[in-house]
């Protein structure tokens, strides 16, 4: 039995006035069985693993793949763990596209998360120009294929997959439920093949595009999505509630 997730993403926003105030807002009105999950900026993390309730886990959106040195403005994964952070989001295509990540450094990442026992939610997904071409799947694969080579299997427990549509993301030009199970189902394939059928069986894939209170309930309801990595819905604490309810 996968526990459903339901992981905010929220990107570069947010004062610390405003991340206190959600951590007050959402104490004490969080699901139990959904794994309840806010990616913030790294400068308010420390505050949040602090301030807020137990069942509310704190992941970062990024970091450096090295341990220290001289990379001025990067945040390190010892530091992170050291912050008392649990997740971390690897491979967001914002990261790909704006900050030129590519498959191999995202590889060293995920690599250099699970050794330090940092739980990644890494990131897949296509352009428009893609799917349009009839190259979802192609991709797909090559994107899991890479991201988890030397990966072991016994580092796997805590690997969390996101696919994530590049057209969906901040679109409000969601995914249909059928189009998310069809991604998550084939990349839970790849990972069979990858890693092994029984790990495929147990990792978490969640659907992330545009997903709001209103339609996350469709994704839920499919065979192979296990929760969602929402963006812009996430901000506000009452849409977090409901979103985390309805993961349930
Ligand atoms: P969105 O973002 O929910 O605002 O589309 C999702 C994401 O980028 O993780």
């Amino acid at each position: 039995m996968r526990k459903p997730i339901l992981a905010g993403n929220w990107k570069m926003n947010k004062t610390r006035d405003e991340v206190i105030q959600f951590t007050l807002a959402v104490t004490n009105r969080l699901p139990d069985d959904v794994d309840c999950i806010v990616c913030a900026p790294a400068i308010y993390l420390r505050d949040l693993v602090k301030r807020s309730p137990s069942h509310l886990h704190i992941g970062a959106q990024n970091m450096h793949e090295k341990d220290f040195g001289a990379y001025t403005g990067e945040v390190s994964p010892i530091m992170l763990k050291d912050t008392g952070v649990e997740y971390v989001i690897l491979g967001h295509s914002e990261r790909r596209e704006y900050f030129n990540e590519t498959d191999e450094k995202i590889n060293e990442k995920i690599k250099k998360a699970l050794e330090v026992g940092l739980k990644p939610i890494v990131c897949v997904g296509e352009k428009l120009e893609t799917r349009e071409a009839g190259k979802t799947n192609e991709l797909l694969e090559s994107q899991i294929t890479k991201a988890f080579t030397g990966v072991t299997i016994d580092d796997t427990a805590n690997v969390v997959i996101a696919y994530e549509p590049i057209w969906a993301i901040g679109t409000g030009k969601s995914a249909d439920a059928k189009t998310a199970e069809e991604a998550c189902g084939f990349i839970r394939n790849v990972l069979g093949k990858v890693l092994s059928p029984k790990v495929a069986s147990e990792i978490r894939i969640l659907y992330g595009g545009s997903v709001k209170e209103s339609n996350i309930s469709e994704y839920m309801a499919e065979r192979d999505v296990d929760g969602a990595l929402v963006g812009g819905a996430s901000l506000k604490p009452e849409s977090f509630i409901e979103l985390c309810e309805k993961t349930a």
